[in-house]
Order: structure tokens, then C-alpha cells, then sequence
């Protein structure tokens, strides 16, 4: 038992590692930004490519975080009311739920828009489409940084799952990761943290 626990411990964190992909699309997605027009060319359609091919691959890997962390809390012989009386997991299943459905909305919604106005406008871009998939773009870019925020918020109240933290370090840990989302939707971070 002690050794499947171990397992899926290793499982539920290099998955949670694996989660970070949102910060490396902001740094692309940044990037993009400095290399400034033409809009529409070979960079556009490379940059496209990876992002939308990163959909299939995060749903498996909040899949994994869901059933991975379930199976913790069976294993640890907590039922699933253990959701409803722990803070810290309680937050972090929702949490779970929320950036599914933002991952959902991008895939079934805005992505496909985006696509869209790529492919009609073919090799020359008429002048309005810039604006709208520019709006396009930020939305997808906001959403990519909301994400960011949930998981690494979720990995710091994994952490204290079965040990809280006091109230006042939560809050600041919070803080600290609103910051570094913050850095993360606004620059390249040239030095890792900042
Ligand atoms: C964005 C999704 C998630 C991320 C990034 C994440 C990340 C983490 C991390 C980093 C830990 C710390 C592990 C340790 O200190 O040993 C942890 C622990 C834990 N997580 Fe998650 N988690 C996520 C979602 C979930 C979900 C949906 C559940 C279940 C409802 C869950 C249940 C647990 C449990 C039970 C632990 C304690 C592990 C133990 O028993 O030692 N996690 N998580």
C-alpha cells in the first residue's frame, strides 16, 4: 500500500510539473508579440500549431490530476466527503472543474475562431481581421494566464492538504503566485522568477 501510495505521489506531482504549459505559451506568445507584423505568416501558423495541439495533451494531464488525486485521498482511506470537510482539497477539486471548463471553452470556442479567420483570410490579411483576431488572441492570452494562476495556486494548497497552513501564509502565497501570473502575462521573464 505504502508503496502505491508512493506511486501515485510521484504520478500526481511530475503531472503537476507537466501542468505548467501555460507559462511557456505566455513566453511564446510574448515573443510573438516583440516579433511584431506581418500577422498571418509562417510564425503565425507555427505558433498556432502549438497551441492548439497543447489541448488533447492538458486534458489528459487534468484528467491525471483528477483521478490521481482522488485515488490519494481513497488510498489515505478518506471517502469523498472528504472534499466537502477539507478546505484545501475542496478548493482544489473546483479549481480542477474551473480550468477544465476554460480549457473546453478555448477548444470548442475560441480557438476555432481564431482558425477561422486565419484560413479565410489565406495569404493576404484584409485590414479588419487584425483587430479581431488580436482580441481573439488576448482572450485566449488572459484565460492562459487564469490557468497558470489555478495551478500553481493548486499545487501550493496540495501541499498543505493534510497539514494547513496558517490562514495569513496562504493568503501571502497567494499573493506571491498573483504576482509571478502577473509577470508571466506581461514579459518574456528574462530571469526565471521576474
Ligand atoms: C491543477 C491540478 C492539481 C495540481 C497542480 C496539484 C498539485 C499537487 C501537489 C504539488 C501536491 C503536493 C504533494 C506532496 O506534497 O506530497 C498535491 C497533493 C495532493 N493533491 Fe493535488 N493537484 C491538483 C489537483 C488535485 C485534485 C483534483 C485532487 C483531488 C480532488 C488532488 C488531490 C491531492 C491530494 C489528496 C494530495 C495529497 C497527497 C498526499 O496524500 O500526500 N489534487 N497536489
Amino acid at each position: 500500500m505504502d508503496t502505491l501510495l508512493s506511486i501515485l505521489k510521484v504520478i500526481h506531482i511530475v503531472n503537476a510539473i507537466l501542468m505548467a504549459w501555460p507559462f511557456y505559451a505566455l513566453v511564446i506568445v510574448n515573443q510573438r508579440v516583440r516579433l511584431g507584423p506581418p500577422l498571418g505568416d509562417r510564425a503565425d501558423t507555427y505558433l498556432e500549431n502549438i497551441i492548439k495541439n497543447r489541448t488533447i495533451p492538458c486534458f489528459v494531464f487534468q484528467a491525471t490530476a483528477l483521478v490521481s488525486g482522488l485515488a490519494l485521498m481513497f488510498l489515505r482511506g478518506q471517502g469523498l466527503g472528504t472534499l466537502l470537510t477539507n478546505p484545501a482539497l475542496g478548493l482544489k477539486f473546483l479549481l480542477l472543474v474551473f480550468i477544465a471548463a476554460l480549457l473546453s471553452f478555448v477548444h470548442l470556442s475560441l480557438q476555432p475562431q481564431i482558425d477561422a479567420l486565419f484560413a479565410q483570410a489565406g495569404n493576404s490579411l484584409p485590414a479588419d481581421f487584425a483587430p479581431r483576431i488580436g482580441a481573439l488572441r488576448l482572450r485566449r492570452k488572459r484565460m492562459a494566464s487564469t490557468c497558470l494562476f489555478v495551478v500553481l495556486t493548486s499545487a501550493m494548497l496540495g501541499v498543505q492538504v493534510w497539514a494547513p497552513f496558517p490562514l495569513w501564509l496562504t493568503a501571502a502565497l497567494i499573493a506571491a503566485i498573483a504576482v509571478f501570473t502577473w509577470r508571466a502575462y506581461k514579459s518574456v521573464t528574462p530571469y526565471g522568477w521576474a
